[in-house]
């Protein structure tokens, strides 16, 4: 019996096994209920007493050293087809993910960074505001369109007829801020607020309820529309390119006067037409113009001794016209696949 016991637990040991066939057919030339094991086990009954004992002990190792060797075997063979690599400890590790800004901010950034550089400090205030800083002060009339219902997201609103100075709206434009730096400091002012805006649009490729801007200031004695003109070349040069050029149109603001609207010159086809400008080589990009005296005034500051100048743009339109993704929507979905082409270490 003991010789029996010896010449399996060797036969055992010797078996090689390269693939899942020969495991499944190891188990049961060995551990199965016909396999070698149990037919060996069989003589158990024949062993005497006084034998059974030892030859009890030993057969249970047996089978226990048979067991173990095919919980071995199969651990290995799984190791070999995990194709994830997951237990070979000589991989490299994994590539480590990095986020990436999201294209609104990216902009956003690269207009404040530009500003600042020359002198221009940011100032920020509050998304739901008043009348007062919104329309008021900045000279709309009382019964301007842009203070309707349409265009205007109301909080609460004091009378349904007439607007009032303590109507409590979302900002329509950042503009808002600059009224209030106006009231609160003395010139020279010279800052830039960005900021979401809000406006009662239907959401379309070309339009979105809510969006973001950044609006200039500029006030000093002597400032003049050359200064105006200045800035905004340096910054469009700065934004989309040395050979950049810009073109003011006539415009109309409340708060600006003489009021204007800059176009940039197309950096796909340099100016000279295709399908992204039109074929007019311009891109419409913001709105600017000599501060309104009534502004200065409605904000206490000297009319006759300070002037000023004020532009405003869209961060989604600048985005637009940086990396020619035409859909607004976009800018709001949060689709991954969308964002991740935008890493960059702005
Ligand atoms: N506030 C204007 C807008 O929201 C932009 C603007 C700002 C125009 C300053 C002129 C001067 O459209």
């Amino acid at each position: 019996m003991l010789d029996k016991i010896n010449a399996l637990k060797m036969e055992a040991e010797a078996e090689i096994v390269k693939n899942q066939e020969e495991l499944d057919a190891f188990r049961i030339k060995y551990l199965s209920k016909k396999g070698l094991f149990s037919i060996l086990f069989e003589d158990f009954r024949n062993v005497p007493p006084d034998q059974k004992k030892e030859i009890g002990q030993r057969l249970n190792s047996l089978k226990q050293q048979i067991q173990d060797k095919y919980n071995l075997l199969k651990e290995s063979l799984e190791t070999q087809n995990d194709k994830s690599g997951i237990n070979d400890l000589t991989r490299p590790a994994f590539p480590y993910e990095l986020g990436s800004r999201h294209p609104i901010s990216i902009v956003r950034n690269e207009i404040i960074d530009i500003f600042m550089r020359i002198g221009f400090i940011i100032s920020e205030g509050p998304e739901i505001e008043d009348d007062d800083h919104v329309f008021t002060k900045l000279n709309f009339a009382p019964e301007h369109p842009a203070r309707d219902m349409q265009d205007t997201f109301y909080i609460s609103r004091i009378s349904e007829e007439d607007s009032s100075p303590d109507d409590i709206l979302l900002r329509t434009h950042t503009s808002s801020v600059q009224v209030r730096v106006m009231q609160q400091q003395k010139p020279p002012i010279r800052t830039i607020s960005p900021g979401r805006v809000f406006r009662n649009e239907a959401i379309s490729a070309r339009a979105h309820c809510i969006f973001h801007q950044v609006e200039g200031l500029y006030i000093d004695e002597n400032v003049s529309f050359a200064d105006l003109k200045q800035t905004l070349l340096y910054f469009a040069r700065e934004m989309f390119g040395k050979e950049t050029d810009i073109r003011l149109r006539p415009s109309y603001f409340p708060f600006t006067e003489p009021s204007a609207e800059m176009d940039v010159s197309c950096r796909i086809c340099g100016g000279k037409g295709c399908n992204v400008c039109k074929y007019t080589g311009w891109l419409e990009l913001l709105g600017c113009g000599m501060v309104h005296p009534n502004v200065l005034k409605a904000c206490k500051i000297d009319s006759q001794k300070y002037t000023g100048f004020a532009f405003g743009m869209g961060i989604e339109r600048a985005t637009m016209l940086k990396y020619q993704v035409n859909d607004l929507r976009l800018y709001f979905e949060n689709d991954i696949r969308f964002l991740e082409q935008f890493k960059t270490s702005f």
